[in-house]
């Protein structure tokens, strides 16, 4: 049995491309069932549709609280028999008792080598920083920011010509591939957490 996902985005959805695009392929571990996203228009929306995949807009800022967006969002992923959440450009801050609710089987891609450059801005900050390699990370999320266990890490190298957006589009292009690589191992059960290390096996 695939493992059924919900991806949570609010943007262009690149990431969301890459997975969807590995659901395609024969053989791959899970398969997305619902897309929810809390901007109207966000470009996303239209990379699931095309996919044939169902998409529920639940926008922010009605709600009173961020526990109650979050409820709003929980309801509507385990009304889907979603079992994996991915994060694909999602730009809200989570509340803890979503974060608990969703442990070990939420994931985030952050675009930056953590916990080096937690936060945003990552790719300004790694050029103000003078580092050498930069990267992403998809990591499980626990209820610290940009913190959980890392499930897959791809690094490229800063040129010295390079600018934000130059830095970006190098690692961007690796995010589309540690995404699903890090979904596969999760959807496969291939992922055993202790303390703050994930151990991959097999
Ligand atoms: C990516 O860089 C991701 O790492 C970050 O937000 C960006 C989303 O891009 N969390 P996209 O919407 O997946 O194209």
């Amino acid at each position: 049995m695939r493992k059924k996902v919900g991806v949570l985005v609010s943007g262009r959805g690149s990431n969301l491309q890459a997975l969807l695009d590995a659901c395609g392929q024969p053989g791959f571990p899970a398969e997305i069932v619902l897309v929810i996203s809390n901007i109207p228009g966000a470009y996303a929306l239209e990379r699931a549709a095309a996919a044939g995949v169902p998409t529920t807009v639940i926008p922010h800022k009605p709600f009173p609280s961020r526990e109650a967006f979050d409820a709003a969002m929980d309801e509507a992923l385990r009304a889907a028999g979603v079992e994996i959440v991915c994060l694909a450009g999602f730009m809200r801050l989570l509340s803890a008792g979503f974060v608990t609710g969703w442990k070990d089987h939420l994931i985030n891609i952050h675009p930056a080598l953590l916990p080096s450059f937690k936060g945003l801005h990552t790719h300004e900050r790694a050029l103000e920083a003078g580092v050498k390699l930069h990267g992403c990370t998809v990591h499980l999320v626990t209820p610290e920011l940009d913190d959980g266990p890392i499930l897959v890490q791809a690094a490229v190298p800063v040129m010295p010509d390079d600018t934000p957006d130059t830095l970006a589009a190098r690692v961007l292009e690796q995010e589309h591939k540690a995404y699903p690589q890090a979904l596969r191992l999760l959807a496969e059960g291939r992922v055993r957490v202790e303390g703050n290390r994930a151990v991959v096996t097999g």
